[in-house]
């Protein structure tokens, strides 16, 4: 439960090794989080991140094994999570992949498969850790979705339609959850300097993870259902949105 402030206690995360959740986690237990739990394929990898939390003042951290191209799993994985802390007021869906396009493009399984993991995987895993939320009549479910989602690119139109059904079943799941005590907050970077985009050129308004976290915290603050990182890229992007197909096709996207 958050505190008398409404600062954030506890948080789970899915995808405990991305670089923005590591940054998004770090802000929080800034502001006061004690509880933090990373789910990752590899919870061995993320030893030096729990002293580095436990450093900055995180009382309990945890990591446990996740992996959201087996849903079958998503119900213990969470569960048994949920069980052994009691209460979780932030779950951040964070896991993900970038891909390249090109290869996606010349083969069928790989790009079903790079889909499974941002989108289906997360409707698993979205679901599951509504379902435990709703149970204990409260939390926010952050999910880290894209721009690209706004209006898919041809450069990278797999990952931008794994994004765009993650961010609609996003968007569907908090106004049915409205009401609940469960509130979903659909957060949209743009390009950001992490792990999954090393070695690309930046493009116009490239941030950082530390901005993400920024804007995450205060969204969190605010209740807002939508932030975009930096907030700029909705005017951009609704600009993007609503150019006729001939003009879209036209810019170098
Ligand atoms: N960086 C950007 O420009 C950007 C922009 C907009 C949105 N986003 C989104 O933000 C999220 C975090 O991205 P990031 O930049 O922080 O990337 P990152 O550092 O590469 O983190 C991605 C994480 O996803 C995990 N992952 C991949 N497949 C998984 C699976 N099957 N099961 C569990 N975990 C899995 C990876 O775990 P392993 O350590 O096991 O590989 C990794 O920790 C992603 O959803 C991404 O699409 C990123």
């Amino acid at each position: 439960m958050r505190d008398a402030l409404g600062s954030v206690q506890s948080v789970l995360v899915l995808g405990g090794g991305s670089d923005i959740a590591r940054a998004v986690v770090r802000a929080l237990v800034a502001e006061r989080t004690r509880t933090v739990l990373l789910g990752a394929r590899d919870p061995g990898k993320l030893d030096e991140e729990i002293e580095a939390l436990r450093a900055l003042g995180a009382e309990t951290v945890e990591a446990f094994a996740f992996d959201a191209d087996d849903p079958g799993s998503h119900e213990r994985a969470l569960g048994e999570a949920f069980a052994r802390h009691g209460d979780v007021d932030v779950v951040l869906v964070a896991f993900g992949v970038l891909g390249d396009q090109e290869m996606l493009k010349r083969d069928p399984a790989a790009a079903v498969a790079h889909v499974q993991t941002n989108f289906t995987g997360a409707v698993s895993a979205l679901l599951v850790a509504a379902e435990r939320l709703k149970a204990q009549g409260h939390g926010s479910l952050v999910v880290l979705s894209s721009v690209s989602a706004e209006r898919p690119r041809r450069s990278n139109f797999v990952y931008g339609a794994s994004k765009a059904g993650l961010d609609a079943f996003a968007q569907g799941l908090g106004d049915e959850l409205a009401g609940s005590g469960v509130h979903v907050m659909v957060v949209r970077p743009g390009m950001v300097r992490t792990k999954m985009t090393a070695g690309l050129e930046d493009v116009p308004f490239t941030t950082t993870p530390e901005k993400v976290a920024s804007e995450v915290v205060k969204g969190l603050r605010r209740g807002a259902h939508t932030v975009w990182v930096p907030p700029v890229l909705r005017l951009v992007f609704t600009g993007l949105r609503h150019l006729p197909r001939p003009v879209f096709r036209r810019l170098d996207l």
